[in-house]
């Protein structure tokens, strides 16, 4: 496929602006009918924040988490990079505990602690390149896996992907969606299928209409007509992204990925997990000891706020599911494609 693709040309939205001041957050519990920026002027705000899912999506919410590191350092002083290290980590804990399955968030923490190790009076502006830095090498990173991954798909694909993982999911292109932007643009994906991804919606409400902002055709299905989808011969690949990729390949992902994956196994389709190598947690080694993200089961009992549940009827709601490893045919990586993910070829390439 053509590697020279128009990356502007389908990638118009942006979640997290850096005004030099403050963050401010496209604000995704008001999608698609309010676009409307929240500004936070503190790391509390941000945390609030991503817990209450004005910002998602693994990458985004490790980069909104480093640009609070930044605004928790106006009100530090410290002489140095390791007393400034010291004062912060109230701010490390408080961002950190915001939600706890993707793994990006601890790894953006990690990343801004490790700028200030052995910097001096000079912290401040290591702790702003530094955030700008995990901004952009995302961006850079999702153009990569858009091009790796489309090189994947045979002329005339239909695919099918659940929850976002686009632009407001990233710094910018997406990763499972920045494959599906890249192979619309390459030409070689026909049909693109997004489950609404149901109890939050964010196929219904974000996926389909950030494709539509950038003149991407997609057709809309319950998450309940996947498996039929599939029977009928209309997708080859799901392509899907990640919160957690273990050292074996076991993949955390929104809720619904699994019976995705069994789905797809039993009618021949291929499954892909896009993800940059942020997403890739080689510290744990299966997804067993993954923290799987419960959220109120308001989300589950109520529409917009009204309930539509009978009142004394309880709900478990479970937002992320494992997907074991050998039910994933690729996960593509800005720095390659793992085939058939084992520990051994997960090693191979990370390490
Ligand atoms: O609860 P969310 O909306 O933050 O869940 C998001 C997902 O599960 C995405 O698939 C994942 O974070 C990858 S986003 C590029």
């Amino acid at each position: 496929m053509d590697p020279t693709i128009d990356f502007d040309r389908y990638d118009r939205i942006r979640p997290i602006r850096w005004t030099g001041e403050a963050l401010e957050l496209l604000d995704q519990r008001r999608l698609p009918f309010h676009v409307e920026y929240l500004r936070c002027d503190t790391h509390e705000a941000v945390a609030d924040a991503i817990h209450a899912l004005v910002v998602r999506g693994a990458p985004a919410i490790g980069i909104a988490a480093a640009w609070g590191v930044v605004l928790a350092a106006r009100k530090v002083q410290a002489d140095d990079g390791s007393e400034a290290i010291a004062a912060l980590e109230p701010a490390f804990a408080r961002l950190n505990a915001a939600r706890p399955t993707a793994v990006n968030l601890a790894w953006a923490l990690a990343r801004m602690r490790g700028a200030l190790v052995d910097a001096d009076a000079g912290w401040r502006e290591r702790l702003t390149l530094a955030a700008q830095a995990i901004e952009t090498e995302d961006l850079a990173a999702n153009r990569a896996m858009g091009v790796a991954g489309a090189g994947l798909l045979s002329p005339g694909s239909g695919v099918l992907t659940h929850c976002n993982t686009g632009s407001l999911a990233t710094a910018g292109f997406g990763t499972a969606l920045g494959v599906i932007r890249a192979g619309v643009a390459a030409g070689v994906i026909d049909e693109v299928f997004a489950g609404e991804t149901r109890p939050w919606n964010q196929g219904a409400r974000l996926t389909v209409w950030e494709l539509q902002q950038d003149g991407v055709d997609a057709t809309l299905i319950a998450d309940a007509a996947a498996a039929h989808l599939m029977k009928s011969g209309k997708v080859h690949w799901v392509i899907v992204g990640a919160d957690r990729i273990c050292a074996n390949g076991d993949t955390a992902n929104k809720i619904g990925t699994l019976q995705l994956a069994i789905a797809a196994r039993h009618h021949g389709v291929k499954f892909m997990v896009v993800a940059p190598s942020s997403t890739v947690d080689m510290a744990t080694a299966s997804g067993a000891a993954i923290r799987i993200e419960e959220r109120d089961a308001a989300e589950l009992l109520t529409f917009r706020g009204e309930r539509t549940v009978s009142e004394g009827v309880r709900a478990w709601n479970p937002v992320f599911d494992v997907t074991p490893h050998d039910l994933i045919d690729a996960i593509v990586t800005e720095r390659g494609v793992v085939h058939a993910p084992d520990t051994d070829r997960m090693r191979e390439m990370f390490g």
